[in-house]
């Protein structure tokens, strides 16, 4: 067994540290207070190869591996868990989701410039759809309807907590195909937003996250070329929960950040403020705070970590991804109100981050899968 990351994998984790320091810190509070989107942070990303880490160089993306992605995204998370969801859509689900299971043609369409996050100069990433009104956790249960018309189907319905949902450019969207099959008979196509019958509706008020572009979108008679359907009729739902294997790596490993970086934020706080005549982190209160939150971390990022390298080395990793989320979004939870906690009244204003990456926590226990969800992929898994 061998802990040690590879020189390539230590200048990823380093360029990401530094990214985020450098570009993300600066008005990451403003962001979240405005819920603006942080275009700037997504187009540099771009440029810095993490809008297709995983893509090989010849599909325009990196070529690298998914220890360096996870590393990448605790890095980012630390700092802005708005800037990384996006990163991790477009990475894991988007990207992903074309290069396994696309045709020739749709990854050089779509998947080239989404990797590269550009197309012609500008900003050109992708959004997910699963999720609507009555099918988050039960996915089974889409209403989203596609009507096979011989070279093109008619795509009605609507989409709901759509993660770059204003941005994307392209969309990957799961409709239901013919209700009388269940989960086969549900699709998966290539939408790209300006089609007539896209319709992106007011961005979401959320509680975290505040930057990323969350919205609820609705098609009314799309037009959808056969040609844009991923895989045999029927794959929609084996794609969606293959792809949502591997993005749950991603959302595993930005709760990781979260809550390394309020561990981060907590132990220089404990250092430098003091009480009762000493810095409070002689106090064993938050001693043992500190204990708890860096020996959580590390066993998340050790679940992390073992996800990734069962993907790299193309073993079956649903289980792992699954155990990984489940634990690394616990973990992002407890540590960050923790962090509140050690921080006492400063935790709880704005200008010190800790309250902003406790609302950013909480989501990560809900999309791509619930804490709940995991628990069922995992309890499935280890009871067959
Ligand atoms: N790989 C391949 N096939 C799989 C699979 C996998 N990992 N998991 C399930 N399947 C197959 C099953 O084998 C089954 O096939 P058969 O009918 O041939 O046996 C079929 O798919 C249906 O599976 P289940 O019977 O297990 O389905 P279920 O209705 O019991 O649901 C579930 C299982 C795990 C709860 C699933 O519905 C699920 O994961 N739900 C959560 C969905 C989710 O993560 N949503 C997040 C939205 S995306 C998002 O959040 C993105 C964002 O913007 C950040």
């Amino acid at each position: 067994m061998n802990f040690e990351l590879t020189e390539e994998q230590l200048m990823i984790q380093q360029a990401a540290r530094s990214f985020a320091q450098k570009e993300c810190l600066p008005g990451v509070i403003e962001r979240d207070e405005l819920q603006q989107f942080p275009k700037e942070q997504i187009l540099q990303l771009a440029d810095l190869g993490f809008m297709g880490v995983m893509v090989p160089e010849a599909y325009g993306g990196a070529g690298m591996d998914a220890v360096s992605y996870v590393l990448a995204m605790e890095e980012i998370s630390k700092i802005d868990a708005s800037v990384s969801v996006c990163m991790s859509v477009n990475n894991s689900l988007v990207c992903y989701g074309l290069e396994a299971f696309g045709t020739e043609e749709q990854k050089q369409n779509y998947l080239v410039p989404l990797a590269r996050g550009r197309k012609d100069g500008h900003l050109y990433i992708g959004a997910f759809m699963l999720s609507e009104p009555e099918a988050g956790s039960d996915a089974t249960s889409q209403r989203t309807v596609a009507e096979d018309k011989g070279d093109y189907y008619i795509l009605n319905g609507t989409k709901n907590w759509i993660t770059n949902g204003g941005t994307a450019s392209v969309y990957l969207v799961i409709a239901q195909t013919d209700a009388s099959k269940g989960s086969k008979g549900i699709n998966v196509f290539i939408v790209e937003r300006q089609w007539p019958g896209v319709t992106v509706a007011a961005k979401e008020n959320k509680m975290g996250i505040r930057g990323s572009d969350t919205h609820t979108v609705m098609f009314t008679d799309v037009k959808v070329p056969k040609a844009n359907r991923i895989g045999e009729d029927g794959f929609g739902f084996t794609f969606a929960m293959r792809t949502l294997a591997g993005g749950r790596i991603g959302i595993a490993a930005q709760a990781l950040g979260i809550a390394s970086g309020a561990y981060e934020l907590s132990k220089h706080y404990a250092k430098t403020r003091k009480a009762f005549g000493t810095a409070i982190m002689n106090h064993q209160a938050i001693a043992f705070k500190l204990a708890d939150m860096h020996t959580r971390i590390e066993a998340a990022r050790l679940l992390c970590l073992k996800a990734a390298w069962e993907k790299d080395h193309h073993l079956d990793y649903a289980l792992s991804s699954s155990m990984a989320k489940l634990y690394a979004s616990e973990t992002a939870m407890w540590t960050t109100v923790e962090a509140v906690q050690v921080h006492g009244g400063y935790g709880y204003v704005k200008e010190y981050h800790v309250e902003r990456l406790m609302r950013d926590a909480k989501i990560t226990q809900i999309y791509e899968g619930t804490s709940e969800v995991q628990r069922i992929v995992i309890s499935r898994s280890i009871l067959k």
